[in-house]
C-alpha cells in the first residue's frame, strides 16, 4: 500500500514528552504522579491541562518548566532532553526560555509593579521594557503601585507581566485564577490570552475548572497520572466569553 504523502515540513515542536514517569519516593510508599505521559506542544498554541486535583498537572508542568526531573522518560525542549540536562543547563533553560505564573503571585512587597518586573528584565537577554509588559496586561496606570495597593487580580497581572517581560518561548501557568473570583479570573485570563496572541508565546495553562478549557486551542485531559484524551476546540472562546 502506498504510504501517505508526508508534509514538506512538519511544524517544529516546542515540547515532546515521551513516556514520562514521575514517582515520588516517600520511604514507605511510592506515589506514581505521572504514569507514562506522551505529549507534544507546538509553537504559539494555547493548551489547557485539565484534570482533577491530584491528577498530576503540577508535576507535569514543573517537569516541562525544568523545576523538576522525571523518574524516567524523555522531555525534549526543541529537541534537547531536559531529563538529562545538568542543573546548570536547567537553570539557564528556566531563566531564558520559561515564564511561570502560579496561583499565588509571589511579588516582592517592597517593590512597585514596575520594579517587580524590572527585577527579572535586568538579568534577561532580550527583555521587554517593564512598562510595555505591564501595559500589555492592562496595568499601564499602575506602574508605581506597591502590591499591597493592588487587588488580587491586578497582582496576578503584575506576575504575568513579570513572567513574560523576559520574552520567554513558553509561558506555564499553574491555576493562575485559583485564588480569584470569576470576574477577576476572567480579566487575568484575558491578559494570558493577549500575551499568547500578541507575543505568540506558547502557553500551557493548568486548571481543574472545565469552563476555562473553552479558551484553549487544545485541551489535554489528565486523570490519575495519564492523559485520558486530547481535544481540539474547533471554535475556541475568547476569555471574556467564559463564565463559571
Ligand atoms: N513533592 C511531592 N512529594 C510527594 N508526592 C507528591 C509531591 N508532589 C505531588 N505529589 C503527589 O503526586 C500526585 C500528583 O500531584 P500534582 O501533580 O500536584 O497534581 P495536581 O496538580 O493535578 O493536583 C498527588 O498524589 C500528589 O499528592
Ligand atoms: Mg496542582
Amino acid at each position: 500500500m502506498p504510504s501517505a504523502p508526508r508534509p514538506l515540513s512538519e511544524p517544529e515542536k516546542i515540547f515532546e514528552a515521551r513516556d514520562v514517569v514521575k514517582i515520588y519516593d516517600m520511604g514507605e510508599v511510592q506515589v506514581h504522579a505521572l504514569r507514562g505521559i506522551h505529549l507534544e506542544l507546538y509553537p504559539g498554541e494555547l493548551v489547557v491541562l485539565l484534570g482533577p486535583s491530584g491528577s498530576g498537572k503540577s508535576t507535569l508542568l514543573n517537569i516541562l518548566g525544568g523545576l523538576d526531573r522525571p523518574t524516567s522518560g524523555q522531555v525534549l525542549y526543541r529537541g534537547q532532553d531536559l531529563a538529562r540536562a545538568s542543573d546548570r543547563e536547567l537553570t539557564a533553560y528556566r531563566r531564558h526560555h520559561v515564564g511561570f505564573v502560579f496561583q499565588f503571585y509571589n511579588l516582592i512587597p517592597s517593590l512597585t509593579a514596575r520594579e517587580n518586573v524590572a527585577a527579572v528584565t535586568e538579568i534577561a537577554r532580550n527583555p521587554m521594557k517593564p512598562e510595555d509588559a505591564l501595559a500589555l496586561v492592562g496595568l499601564a496606570d499602575r506602574l508605581d503601585h506597591f502590591p499591597s495597593q493592588l487587588s488580587g487580580g491586578q497582582q496576578q497581572r503584575v506576575a504575568i507581566a513579570r513572567a513574560i517581560a523576559k520574552n520567554p518561548a513558553v509561558l506555564l501557568c499553574d491555576e493562575p485564577t485559583g485564588a480569584l473570583d470569576s470576574a477577576t479570573g476572567i480579566v487575568v485570563l484575558e491578559a494570558i490570552e493577549r500575551v499568547n496572541q500578541e507575543l505568540g508565546t506558547t502557553t500551557a495553562l493548568i486548571t481543574h475548572n472545565a469552563d476555562i478549557a473553552a479558551m484553549a486551542d487544545r485541551v489535554i485531559h489528565l486523570s490519575d497520572g495519564r492523559i485520558s484524551f486530547v481535544e481540539r476546540n474547533a471554535h475556541k472562546k475568547r476569555a471574556r466569553q467564559l463564565h463559571w
